[in-house]
C-alpha cells in the first residue's frame, strides 16, 4: 500500500472538492459512449467523476487509496442521491482481481502518482472487458518536467510544514497571477478547481510523479491488445499543458 500518497490525499480532497457542474461538462465532452453497463472510476478521490459516470452507466465502482477522500466521496454521492455507486478502498497497484469486466474505465490524473505506474496501467487493462474503453489521463513529459521534479522534491523536503507549504502555495499563486496578467490570459484556467493555491499544492506536493508522452502510452496499449489514440493533448480539463488523455478500446480478450 502506497501510504505516502494515501496520506497526501487524506488531507487534500476533504478540503478542496471541485465544482461538480464543471467536472460534468468536461467529462461529457470527453466520453463518447452514450451508455455502458459497468464503469470503474480508478482513483475516484472526491467522487464527483463517479457521480457523472453513474448517469452514463448502470453500475459504477469507485476506488481510491485515500480513506478520507472516500469519506468525502461518500458524502458527495449521498448528496447527489445516487444509488448505483460502490466505493472501495483499493491500491490500484494491487487492484483486487475480482474487479474486472468493466465496459468503461476512467482514470484521470491518478496512475502516474503511484510508485509503480506501470502496475496501475496493467491492472486497468486487465480490468477492462473486451470491447470496453479506457480513458487514461497522465502528466505530459516536456523539457520542463525535470525542473518540476526538482522543485517538487525541494518543496517536499524543505517546505513541507503547514506554514511553509502555505508560503509556497501563495508564492506560486502570486507568480501565476503576474504571468497570466502579463500574457493577457485567464488566471484560473481550470474552471472546476477551487483555488490556484489548491492547484499548486496538488502540483508540487504529491509524493510520486512520473511524466509520459502520448506515443509511449499508445504503444503500451497497442502491445496489450487495445486500439488507442490521444484525444486531448494540453487542451483538456486543465488547459495548461499538464495532462494528456488517451482513449483505448480493448480489441482482444
Ligand atoms: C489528482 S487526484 C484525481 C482525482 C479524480 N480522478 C479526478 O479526476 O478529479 C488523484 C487521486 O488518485 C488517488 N490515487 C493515487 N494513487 C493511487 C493508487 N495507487 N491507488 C488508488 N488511488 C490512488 C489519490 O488518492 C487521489 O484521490
Amino acid at each position: 500500500m502506497d501510504v505516502a500518497t494515501k496520506e497526501f490525499y487524506d488531507q487534500y480532497w476533504p478540503r478542496f472538492v471541485p465544482i461538480y457542474e464543471e467536472t460534468k461538462k468536461y467529462m461529457l465532452r470527453t466520453i463518447t459512449e452514450p451508455h455502458v453497463g459497468r464503469a470503474l472510476d480508478a482513483g475516484c478521490g472526491h467522487g464527483l467523476c463517479s457521480i457523472v459516470l453513474s448517469e452514463l452507466a448502470d453500475q459504477v465502482t469507485g476506488v481510491d487509496i485515500s480513506t478520507d477522500s472516500l469519506d468525502t466521496a461518500r458524502q458527495q454521492v449521498a448528496m447527489a442521491g445516487r444509488s448505483n455507486i460502490t466505493l472501495l478502498h483499493q491500491d490500484l497497484q494491487s487492484l483486487d482481481p475480482a474487479l474486472k469486466d468493466f465496459d468503461l474505465v476512467w482514470c484521470w490524473g491518478v496512475a502516474m502518482m503511484a510508485p509503480d505506474p506501470m502496475k496501475v496501467m496493467h491492472n486497468l487493462m486487465r480490468a477492462t472487458a473486451p470491447g470496453g474503453t479506457v480513458y487514461l489521463g497522465l502528466y505530459l513529459r516536456t523539457w520542463l518536467s525535470p525542473v518540476h521534479q526538482l522543485v517538487r522534491h525541494t518543496c517536499r523536503t524543505f517546505m513541507n510544514g503547514p506554514r511553509r507549504k502555505k508560503l509556497v502555495c501563495d508564492f506560486f499563486a502570486g507568480l501565476t497571477r503576474v504571468v497570466c496578467r502579463l500574457r493577457g490570459e485567464e488566471i484560473n484556467r481550470r474552471p472546476d478547481n477551487v483555488s490556484i493555491q489548491a492547484q499548486v499544492e496538488d502540483w508540487y506536493y504529491p509524493p510520486y510523479k512520473t511524466f509520459y508522452t502520448p506515443d509511449e502510452i499508445i504503444d503500451l496499449f497497442r502491445r496489450n491488445g487495445f486500439q488507442a489514440e490521444c484525444i486531448q493533448d494540453r487542451l483538456g480539463r486543465m488547459k495548461s499543458a499538464t495532462i494528456f488523455v488517451v482513449r483505448a478500446v480493448k480489441t482482444a480478450g
